[in-house]
């Protein structure tokens, strides 16, 4: 492995530069490939399997891309693929989403935290183990975002629809006395100036930022992190390729080059 390799990142679509918002602040000298599968998203109701498949299909092209390291950037494709991706691609270090009840269930006052994640990641065995593990003695109240997804696809993170359906989802949690929420899907964070109008006093976790300290530390103890300076940071998605530049214009920060691509 070279220092100038790309770093991989994938999402099923725009969700997961949430993360690499905070790769590339942490990062500056880094080259970066991130893929947005956003022909596929959302990946949230989709069968493990396709998600699986996806999942292999782009670390495929990742890995014949040079990267050195692959984020997934999607708590969906973390829960059903990452395992699987681990024992396929043993060389490869990956580098998933955690669900961040653990900070949660340490920082609660009222002993209650809701969670807001997509079908697939509550199902996955990565989110029932820890909630086991860490979360035993509070209350955790559960929401399947359904549309959410779909809204920051569409750059409709203010929308009138975004704040309607964040009241649905998260009243529930206030009434129960839930004083903090965890964000179990990354592209939620691009919701949160709306979250915030919609529950102004409720803290809210997002585990984006650990996990890009996670991806700089596994690389300095490699010593793979580049110290040149960077060279190029492409971002494609499969799908609608004004999408994603409408998208990054929006909400990605520093130099980059967008392209669509078949997969
Ligand atoms: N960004 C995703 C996640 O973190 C994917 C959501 C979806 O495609 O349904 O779960």
């Amino acid at each position: 492995m070279r220092k100038n390799q790309p770093i991989g990142v994938f999402d099923s679509g725009f969700g997961g530069f949430s993360v690499y918002n905070h790769l590339r602040q942490l990062m500056p000298n880094e080259n970066f490939i991130y893929i947005a599968d956003s022909s596929w998203c959302p990946y949230g109701e989709r069968s493990y399997e396709e998600v699986r498949s996806r999942a292999v299909r782009i670390t495929e092209y990742l890995i014949q891309r040079n990267a050195k390291i692959i984020v997934v950037a999607c708590n969906t494709a973390t829960a059903a693929a990452i395992e699987l991706l681990r024992r396929k691609f043993p060389k490869m270090t990956f580098v998933g989403m955690e669900p961040a009840i653990k900070p949660a269930a340490k920082l609660t006052n009222t002993n209650v935290v809701g969670v807001l994640a997509t079908q697939n990641t509550f199902n996955g065995q990565l989110y029932k183990e820890t909630k086991k593990k860490y979360a035993g003695h509070i209350r955790v109240v559960v929401q399947i975002g359904f549309g959410l997804v779909e809204l920051v696809e569409n750059n409709q993170t203010r929308s009138p629809e975004a704040i309607r359906l964040l009241e649905k989802y998260i009243q529930p949690m206030r009434e129960a006395g839930a004083d903090y929420l965890v964000l179990g899907c990354t592209h939620y964070p691009f919701l949160l100036h709306s979250i915030k109008i919609v529950a102004p006093q409720l803290n809210v976790i997002d585990p984006a930022l650990p996990v890009a300290k996670r991806v700089l530390s596994l690389l300095s103890q490699k010593d793979l992190l580049n110290d040149g300076l960077m060279d190029y940071t492409a971002f494609y998605t499969t799908g609608a390729l004004g999408k994603l530049n409408d998208f990054a214009r929006a909400f990605v920060t520093g130099n980059y080059i967008t392209d669509a691509l078949q997969l």
